[in-house]
């Protein structure tokens, strides 16, 4: 038999899907800020966090709400080079399928947007930037300069790099998104939420608040690691459930399964 855990685990797989969005007070924010950005006259945006906080769902989100209205497009992975990035955009400009080992060169590429002025807006969603060298973004940003491409770019904070500080992301030319870990509030709210969406009610009913607390501190209300703490724990009750089924309670989550996941995921020692 199918344990009612089972569907509360998939809830919680590591994925980036627009549909699974959820609409939290910063997330809205952040969402605004980005659609308010896009229709000013700006060249550059920068949406940035540390990892699992929420980025490349944002901009999947954006993609998919705008894309029936403007020139959309979601860059996922970074080129490794150079020439492969000048490709795919000009690929996208075109829209031509190019030879694949055509060589397309940079100042053809700026007359190309230089002629697409007034004519086209695009808009590319740059995911992952941090591997772009300053090189690059230099280029990007002198492509950016003809007014027909917008970029947002996405940028993950990493605690020993701050990459925000580096010269080219300190011109004007920037406007910054920032996104953070979620509160405990907010946090206890994504949790219900996601559950709610696939009308998993008594499984939702049963985060207590003291539950969401300790969910918090092990986290620090990281959406990714949030994730991760949630599947294990379901995958517990899970065990539970097939195996023990008296030692569950079905209305309220014990803080010792929670616990039990904690170590099991190595974020606190026995
Ligand atoms: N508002 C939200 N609604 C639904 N899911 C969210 C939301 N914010 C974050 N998540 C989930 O949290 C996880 C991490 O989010 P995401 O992959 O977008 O982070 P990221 O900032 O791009 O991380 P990285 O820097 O490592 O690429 C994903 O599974 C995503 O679905
Ligand atoms: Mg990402």
């Amino acid at each position: 038999m199918k344990s009612r855990y089972d569907s509360a685990k998939d809830v919680f797989v590591d994925s980036v899907d627009f549909d699974d969005y959820i609409e939290l007070e910063s997330s809205v924010k952040a969402y605004k800020q980005l659609e308010h950005s896009l229709d000013k006259p700006l060249k550059m945006i920068l949406v940035f966090g540390k990892p699992g906080t929420g980025k490349s769902i944002l901009l999947n989100r954006i993609e998919e709400k705008l894309k029936a209205e403007k020139e959309i497009y979601y860059f996922e992975t970074p080129s490794i080079n150079e020439k492969e990035f000048f490709h795919k955009l000009f690929k996208v400009l075109t829209k031509e399928d190019l030879p694949k080992n055509a060589e397309v060169n940079f100042s053809t590429l700026v007359d190309f947007c230089k002629n697409l002025r007034g004519k086209r807006e695009i808009i590319i969603l740059l995911d992952e930037a941090q591997m772009y060298g300053a090189d690059m973004m230099e280029k990007i940003r002198l492509i950016s300069d003809t007014r027909s491409v917008k970029f947002i770019v996405s940028l993950h904070k990493t605690d020993d790099e701050d990459l925000i500080a580096k010269e080219h992301f300190q011109s004007r030319i920037w406007e910054v998104i920032e996104l953070k870990n979620a509160t405990k509030d907010e946090q206890a709210a994504y949790i219900h939420k996601k559950l709610l969406k696939r009308n998993l009610f008594e499984i939702a009913n049963s985060f207590k608040d003291k539950n969401m607390k300790l969910i918090h501190e092990f986290t620090k209300g990281n959406f990714r690691e949030c994730n991760k703490l949630l599947f294990t724990i379901f995958e517990i009750c899970q065990y539970y459930d097939e195996n023990e089924p008296h030692k569950i309670n079905y209305d309220k989550i014990s803080n010792k399964i929670i616990e039990m996941s904690a170590l099991k995921l190595g974020y606190i020692d026995v």
